[in-house]
């Protein structure tokens, strides 16, 4: 949600903000807006609701005069509908002042209140207008920018990071964050900001996070980091892995489209650098210690949407492996049902974006419970990691497209790699048989790259289907959380309602929604993994056909039981068990873009949705 940048330094402002503000349209957003201190001393804006082309036609039309300080913003409406009175930048102090604001200023009635009474005026219905025209009270009433800002900031409550200029400070970006996003970015005689790194990647690598309850100054010589309270702080520099190629599409029709063929990829970088033939080391588990480990009674996974599913999926492989009870718990009902939480229990995030809100809340809540918390995440920097106890970073490289899809490989990836480190160092697994899982995972990679080809056939399955008014999907043991996933995919991106359920749950309801031609897509588990489960699944399907479905199999090379009752059968590579989800869920990612593409609709940025769901 919300994408932010801000520009000090010698090139053309107006390139950079554009360009970060493009570079960051997967987080979702409804409205785009940018501010500068122009050369001649004055602050100009522009600011437009719709996609960021509007802003940027707008501009071309009527550009703004050059400058080399300024703000962007693209704006996912909290407060306000999406036109264009309340879109960022909002202005104060007589159209001296911008600010632009991502997350939820929850005490903007009070002040706007107070603003009101000191005569103050509004145009917009927006809580970050109340946060602008604060500031610039504090300006007019202090007589300086700095001193306003800190004071602004110390008044907010909620989720914010603000960035704001001042045109009686041409050279000068203030910033501050609290439960939302903010990096820096380091370059020669010039500095940025960003939401996300993807801002301004292009212009440099060396970057930090800024830390809760910080603010920073930015101008082109330098960048003072201090606390609320105006005393300096350290933070946390780190190198961007990435470069901007990688967040292009190159030469894909989507991201989506792009990102699929780099689950092989996602899979592979993620093992790298972890394991050798016999043994997993995951460097960053040190800070966590092998007491810990050995010590660790219970483990609960806890994340929101397609990472859940990862969590749910894994939960299976690593109970078994390291015989640790293993639960997954959706974020925002962690914290409300009072779990019992001692300092044996561990608590494992899983998040893309690692700016999740419930996701950052239910970290923090399990941390002061005692817990220990392990962040799997996708995004150097972000603030579930910086606030967890260990962090296993997945390497997908930049998710773009806001639907998952090589990130919840690489997050079933390194939670598989966790729990062979556990099993090592509980010794729960011989040398044996944690070789034998490396090489599963080590083999993951090629046996993707086979599922991709089956691209062309689901493309076929899915024009056929564009009418059909709702999709089911069905799995049992690992193959479950694959179809809540195919489920999610096709809702989030073909706006079809779907649904995935446990195969055994279907006589005891679910099966009255099967009519004929009901399409159904079945996850059918490997007849090497349990013979008896792999023959209930084929049961299943006889029951669906025998009433009318349509059924498509996701069946492994070889499996001929499904033959006789599959209408279509979709095959992945022979894998052990446990592995197959990851072969498995490639098919359903593949049929929700085609099917969302055949209906024309946007893949990459799904009405609605926002990459990173930073408020709660
Ligand atoms: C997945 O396709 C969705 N975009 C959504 O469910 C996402 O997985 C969820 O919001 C969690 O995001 P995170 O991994 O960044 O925490």
């Amino acid at each position: 949600m919300c994408g932010i940048v801000g520009y000090v330094g010698q090139k053309q402002t107006m390139e950079v903000l554009l360009g970060g503000l493009k570079r960051q349209e997967y987080r979702g957003y409804d409205s785009a807006g940018v501010a500068v201190i122009t050369d001649g001393g004055s602050l100009e804006s522009a600011k437009k609701s719709g996609k960021l082309q509007v802003l940027v036609d707008h501009l071309t039309a009527h550009p703004l005069t050059a400058g080399h300080t300024g703000i962007g913003h693209t704006r996912w409406a909290t407060h306000g509908a999406p036109v264009d009175v309340n879109a960022h930048p909002h202005l104060a102090d007589g159209g001296k002042l911008a600010m632009i604001h991502n997350g939820i200023i929850e005490n903007f009635a009070e002040i706007k209140q107070e603003m009101l009474e000191a005569g103050h005026e509004f145009l917009s219905e927006t809580d970050t207008e109340v946060g602008a025209v604060l500031l610039g009270h504090l300006v007019a009433q202090t007589g300086d920018f700095r001193t306003a800002f800190a004071q602004a900031v110390n008044r907010f409550e909620g989720a914010f990071t603000v960035l704001a200029i001042h045109q009686d400070s041409p050279d000068l970006i203030l910033a501050a964050r609290h439960n939302s996003p903010l990096v820096i970015g380091f370059g020669d005689g010039e500095n940025f900001l960003g939401s996300d790194v993807a801002a301004f990647v292009e212009y440099t690598h060396h970057a930090a996070a800024v830390g809760q309850d910080q603010m920073v100054a930015i101008t082109p010589e330098g960048v003072t980091v201090t606390d609320f309270a105006g005393k300096a702080v350290e933070v946390e520099r780190f190198e961007i892995e990435w470069d901007a190629s990688a967040s292009d599409k190159g030469g894909w029709p989507s991201f989506m489209a792009k990102e699929i063929t780099e689950n092989p990829d996602a899979v592979a970088n993620t093992v790298r650098g972890r394991v050798t033939e016999t043994a997993v080391d995951i460097p960053e588990l040190a800070t966590l210690g092998a007491d810990t480990i050995k010590n660790t009674q219970r483990i609960i996974l806890i994340a929101c949407g397609t990472a859940s599913y990862a969590g749910q999926v894994a939960a299976y492989a690593i109970e078994q492996w390291a015989r640790i009870p293993v639960e997954v718990q959706l974020s925002h009902e962690f914290r409300y049902r009072d779990p019992v939480i001692t300092p044996q229990t561990l608590v494992v995030s899983i998040s893309q974006s690692g700016e999740t809100m419930d996701t950052l809340m239910a970290v923090r809540y399990a941390m002061e419970k005692g817990a220990k918390t392990v962040s799997i995440c996708n995004t150097q920097g972000a603030t579930i990691p910086r606030e967890s106890d260990a962090i296993v970073y997945t390497h997908a490289g930049p998710e773009v497209a806001v639907a998952s899809t090589k990130a919840f490989v690489a997050q079933i990836t390194a939670l598989y790699l966790l729990g062979l480190q556990f099993a090592q160092v509980r010794g729960t697994l011989s040398e044996k048989e944690i070789a034998r899982n490396i090489s599963e995972l080590q083999s993951l990679p090629g046996k993707i790259e086979q599922v991709l080809l089956v691209g062309p056939e689901i493309r076929q399955l899915a024009k056929w289907m564009t009418e059909s008014p709702a999709v089911l999907f069905l799995g049992r043991h690992v193959g479950f959380p694959i179809a809540l996933e195919g489920a999610l995919k096709l809702k989030e991106l073909a706006y079809i309602h779907a649904e995935g359920f446990a195969a055994g749950e279907l006589k005891h309801g679910p099966i009255a929604l099967i009519d004929h031609g009901q399409p159904v897509f079945v996850v059918v588990p490997s007849p090497r993994g349990s013979a008896e489960i792999h023959s209930k699944v084929v049961s299943n399907i006889q029951e669906i056909r025998a009433r009318g479905a349509r059924v498509i199999a996701i069946a492994e090379q070889g499996d001929v039981a499904v033959l006789p009752y599959a209408d279509e059968v979709i095959r992945i590579p022979l894998a052990d068990p446990f592995f197959e989800p990851i072969l498995a869920v490639v098919p359903l990612q593949i049929f929700a873009m085609e099917l969302a593409d055949a209906k024309g609709l946007d893949v990459d940025q799904p009405r609605n949705l926002a990459k990173s769901v930073t408020v709660e």
